[in-house]
């Protein structure tokens, strides 16, 4: 019988991987081309046609410059495989960890919790405490301004099954979103926190991440000064706000959370040091 003249899976990854420089990012991409079946998998088989220009093509956008999370049109994000375009911000490392704040501090509360995400962009951090909290006695609120946003977030609400019936989605301006009558246990954020004009903001962020998810004012602090404010008479006593910050604004952030009432007022730096999180009680 004559061999399959098709190159395999496994020699176009190889070649992938020359052209991008990158074994990872070409392993990502033949895995998305190819039904999403783990490499491991799928390395002997014969390539088709339809897969090899769906490769071809996300090869193309990322050698033209668009970022590989936006080209694979997905991302991980703690347990989550969440659809990501760009409509919406990439979620970031970072941001795993505030999430993973907020869900320690949701966990210590008994049940039935209320919390919020606001700024929820992709969804990454209010589906992540859905995902990973008990099914039972817990309501998450994800809220943005942009409808855009909240239709990638609606979408990635179906990847987390049965804990999708706990989630709600509001579209407005911070606490405006929210029914008034709404208090929570935990608020999260990781709002827009960068200066206008600041120019450790890379080219290609700026380029193809939203605008609107990015930039707070001339000192970046526009929208953190919204959500300290407003977060005390929307948490119940006691509650929590845990908002991501910019390396330099831990100073700026505590002040503002001791004026609005806050009585425990933390800001944690991240494992390179560096100021990332405000946590602050009521
Ligand atoms: C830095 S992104 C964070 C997205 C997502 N939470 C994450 O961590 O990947 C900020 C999000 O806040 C939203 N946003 C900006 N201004 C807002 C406002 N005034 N009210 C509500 N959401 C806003 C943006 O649309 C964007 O989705």
């Amino acid at each position: 019988m004559d061999e399959d003249p098709r190159p395999t899976v496994a020699e176009l990854h190889r070649a992938t991987a020359e052209v991008l420089g990158d074994l990872d990012a070409a392993r990502w991409m033949c895995e998305v081309a190819f039904a999403h079946r783990p490499l491991s998998e799928i390395g002997r088989e014969p390539v088709t046609e339809r897969m090899v220009a769906h490769l071809d093509s996300m090869v193309a956008r990322h050698r033209a410059g668009e970022p590989l999370q936006y080209v694979l049109g997905e991302w991980s994000f703690r347990r989550l495989d969440l659809a990501i375009d760009p409509r919406v911000l990439i979620p970031r490392p970072e941001t795993e960890w505030v999430a993973g704040r907020a869900l320690e501090l949701a966990a210590d509360l008994p049940g039935p919790r209320t919390l919020v995400d606001l700024g929820t962009g992709s969804g990454a951090i209010g589906l992540s405490l859905a995902d990973e909290l008990p099914i039972d006695g817990t309501t998450v609120w994800m809220t943005d301004r942009d409808p855009r946003a909240l239709e990638v977030a609606r979408a990635n609400l179906a990847g987390i099954g049965r804990a999708a019936r706990n989630v709600r989605l509001a579209e407005g301006s911070w606490f405006e979103a929210l029914p008034p009558e709404v208090r929570a246990h935990v608020i999260v954020s990781n709002p827009p926190y960068v200066a206008e004009g600041d120019p450790a903001l890379e080219a290609s962020v700026i380029e193809w991440e939203p605008e609107g998810a990015l930039l707070a004012g001339a000192d970046g602090l526009d929208d953190l000064r919204v959500i300290v404010n407003g977060a005390p008479e929307r948490l119940h006593p006691g509650g929590w706000l845990v908002c991501e910050i910019g390396a330099a604004q831990g100073a700026a952030v505590t002040d503002l959370a001791r004026a609005a009432g806050f009585v425990e007022v933390s800001v944690e730096p991240d494992a390179a040091g560096h100021d990332r999180m405000l946590v602050a009680r009521v």
